[in-house]
Parts: structure tokens; C-alpha cells; sequence
């Protein structure tokens, strides 16, 4: 079929479907789960994929699932990811269908994006004459929580066999309607590590017979942020940040033990590349001088996250041919998001799917606990997801 004949037959498809996805929608919102626990969420949409007649993948999670439409054609399969987990907020938005968990959340619009691709599903699966190949529908489980649910789907096969890849996030600073997306590299790589710093305790008031762990932690936060400014080129990118640190008894005891916890993000594969390394050497140098031993212990290692052209192409000629209009340009971040994980391997893209409206009070950050979606924006995401999918598959003329 024509590709405006084809992306109009989806846009009604998928505003017909608009009423029964806000109620999928917020099902979902109202019974969030945590990462790595999203158990009745996933037992949630397998009933919904199989009412669809989709068949469900043997993917071995406790939680995620796989799932596959099947086209009356032979051809290639192309795959649409959402993530399901929540996050540990109470939710202060006041909405009639709030969480019904106490401290449990879908403050990042991960309920959105299931019921977004959920809505694709359908979509396609009332048009499978018109699919030359096979989609195949990935629900990740623990986007938010290092290391991912990315890494296990994957290496339990759920992306085998599959040529190129959507995925999409909610994006509260664009207004409802629109959809952005960047070239190349767009969200930050990612190397969280915990360290442990051992001096040797001692009384507060002889220094010279202990080692002190805090002033060689502080020595060392002070240093990491010297990798930024003198060991790393300029133009590319990196934050370094110490999050969290631990240590001590008392105000007249010298520390035996510091405990930090931080990250170092880049959007250079380059810059990133050289950044373990960096740490670990400044971190020994510092503890070197000061006779006290460390221990760095890697907790995540994310990729950048890197949109192929070629996906990006088919995202925006079928926006344009959807809503007659040009996608904008999402601002890079070092922000993470495990979607680059699949990206690392196939071709594919994310994009981002506007949800802000003054009026219903959406636009606010996300982990926010009144972080509230335009539900209208669905549709969109529905359409374009589906539409491209069948482009990529080659289904669009
Ligand atoms: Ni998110």
C-alpha cells in the first residue's frame, strides 16, 4: 500500500483504540512495580499480547516479556521495546487513578510506553495482510535500576534473529503531539563503581600514628574531578560525580574505612573508554601518598546511547507522512538509559514522545512525584511506532 494510504489507516486505528488504552494505562499506573519485580505487570500483559493473538517468546526472566506478530508475509522482524518498571516515590499528583502502592510509582511514564506499544500491537495485529515479516514486542523489566533488564533480555535471546529496533520515552519539555529525536550519540554512557577507602584508625589527636581514610577520600573526590579538566579532552564531555559517602565513628576517632559511591557518564566512546582506568589510576596515586589501600568495585557499565541514521530516516519520513510535520532535535544528555544496549548491536533508534499540556498539568520533570502525562499523546506514539515498523520491515511503498 501507498505509504499515506497505509499511515492514515494506522492514525484511525490507533485514535479508535485511544479510550481502551487509557484504561490500560491506568491499570498499569494504578499497580506499579519496582524494578526487577514487576511480576503482575508482566503476567498483565502477556494476557493482553495473547488476546492480540500474539505469540509469547520462552524468554527464562522472573520478569519482561517477549512477544511476536507474525505477518502473512515472509520477511524480516523489526522490534518495538517498552520498559515496565516503577520507581520508590509517593505519588503526590491527586489523580483519580493514583498508585494504589504505597511508595510505588510510575513517575517516569513507563506505564505510557507499555500501553504506547501495547497499542502498536493491536494496531498491527488488525492488519496483518499488510505485515511482510514479524514484529516482535519487548517488555524489559528494570530500566531504572543498574545493571539493567536491558542485558538479560538480551542474552535470553530476545533480540535474536531481529534486524533493527524502536523504542521510545516520554518526554515532559515537549508539548503533546510533537516527537524528537537526535542523531548519533544522544544519552551518556555510564561507570558507576563503589570504593572503598582503608587507612588505619587511630586517635584523633595523633594523626601521625594512623592513617586517615576521610582526608584521603576527600583528596581523592578532588582528584577524580581533575580527570574532567586535565586528563580528558574538552570537547568531549564527562561528568564525574560522588553520590554518596560513608564513613567513621566518632569526631575523635580517625577514620578507618570511607565507603563512596559514584558515576562517570561521557558521550565520546572515546572520552568513556579511558575513563576506568583514569579512576583507578588517580584513586591508587592519591592512596598511594597518603599509605592507605582502596578497593573499586564496578556496579554498571552502560554503553552511549547511539541512534543509527538509517532508523532515524524511517522515524521521521513517517512522522511526516503521519502528522505532516518535522520531528525536532532532542539536546543530548549524559542521562542513561539501558535501550543502548540493544542500539550496541542493531541498528535502531529511540525517540522521544511529547507529553507536556499546561492545562492538565503535564510537563512536569520526571521522577517527579506529581509527574502526570498527557494521555493524548499515545495515539502518536501508537501510530508512528507501528508505521514504522512496517516501513523498516518494508511494508510501506
Ligand atoms: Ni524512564
Amino acid at each position: 500500500m501507498a505509504q499515506n494510504q497505509l499511515t492514515d489507516r494506522i492514525k484511525e486505528a490507533a485514535a479508535r483504540l485511544a479510550e481502551m488504552q487509557v484504561g490500560w494505562r491506568r491499570h498499569l499506573h494504578r499497580h506499579p512495580e519496582l524494578s526487577f519485580h514487576e511480576t503482575a505487570t508482566t503476567a498483565w500483559l502477556k494476557e493482553r499480547l495473547s488476546e492480540l493473538g500474539l505469540e509469547i517468546l520462552p524468554i527464562k526472566l522472573e520478569t519482561g516479556v517477549a512477544a511476536e506478530l507474525r505477518g502473512d508475509q515472509p520477511g524480516e522482524t523489526v522490534a518495538i521495546r517498552s520498559d515496565i518498571d516503577a520507581l520508590p516515590i509517593v505519588e503526590q499528583t491527586g489523580l483519580p487513578f493514583a498508585s494504589e502502592v504505597d511508595g510505588c510509582m510510575h513517575a517516569c511514564g513507563h506505564d505510557v510506553h507499555m500501553a504506547t506499544v501495547l497499542g502498536a500491537a493491536a494496531v498491527l495485529s488488525g492488519m496483518r495482510d499488510h505485515v511482510p515479516g514479524t514484529v516482535r514486542f519487548i517488555f524489559q523489566p528494570a530500566e531504572e535500576k543498574p545493571p539493567g533488564g536491558a542485558r538479560p533480555m538480551i542474552e535470553n535471546g530476545a533480540l535474536d534473529g531481529v534486524s533493527m529496533i524502536f523504542g521510545l520515552h516520554v518526554e515532559p519539555h515537549l508539548n503533546t503531539g510533537r516527537i524528537s529525536l537526535r542523531d548519533g550519540a544522544t544519552m551518556g554512557s555510564v561507570f558507576d563503581f563503589e570504593l572503598i577507602i582503608r587507612g588505619r584508625s587511630g586517635h584523633g589527636a595523633r594523626p601521625h600514628l594512623a592513617v586517615d581514610a576521610i582526608v584521603t577520600a576527600a583528596e581523592v573526590i578532588d582528584s577524580l574531578q581533575k580527570i574532567i579538566t586535565r586528563e580528558t579532552d574538552p570537547v568531549e564531555p564527562i561528568a564525574i560525580t560522588i553520590g554518596k559517602i560513608d564513613g567513621g565513628t566518632a569526631s575523635n576517632v580517625i577514620a578507618e574505612e570511607v565507603r563512596l559511591e559514584g558515576t562517570a557518564r561521557s558521550l565520546s566512546p572515546k572520552a568513556f573508554k579511558k575513563l576506568p582506568s583514569l579512576i583507578k589510576r588517580t584513586v591508587a596515586g592519591v592512596c598511594k601518598a597518603r599509605g592507605a589501600t582502596f578497593e573499586l568495585n564496578p556496579s554498571a557499565d552502560y554503553p552511549v546511547l547511539t541512534n543509527h541514521a538509517s532508523a532515524n530516516k524511517i522515524l521521521a519520513r513517517t512522522y511526516s507522512s503521519l502528522y505532516g510535520k518535522k520531528i525536532e532535535v532532542t539536546p543530548p544528555t549524559l542521562a542513561a538509559e539501558d535501550f543502548s544496549f540493544y542500539l550496541e548491536r542493531i541498528p535502531g533508534a529511540m525517540f522521544r514522545l511529547g507529553i507536556r499540556n499546561k492545562k492538565i498539568g503535564a510537563g512536569e520533570p520526571w521522577h517527579s512525584p506529581k509527574f502526570i502525562v498527557d494521555e493524548a499523546a499515545m495515539p502518536v506514539g501508537t501510530a508512528l511506532l507501528a508505521a514504522s515498523a512496517l516501513d523498516a520491515l518494508g511494508g510501506i511503498e
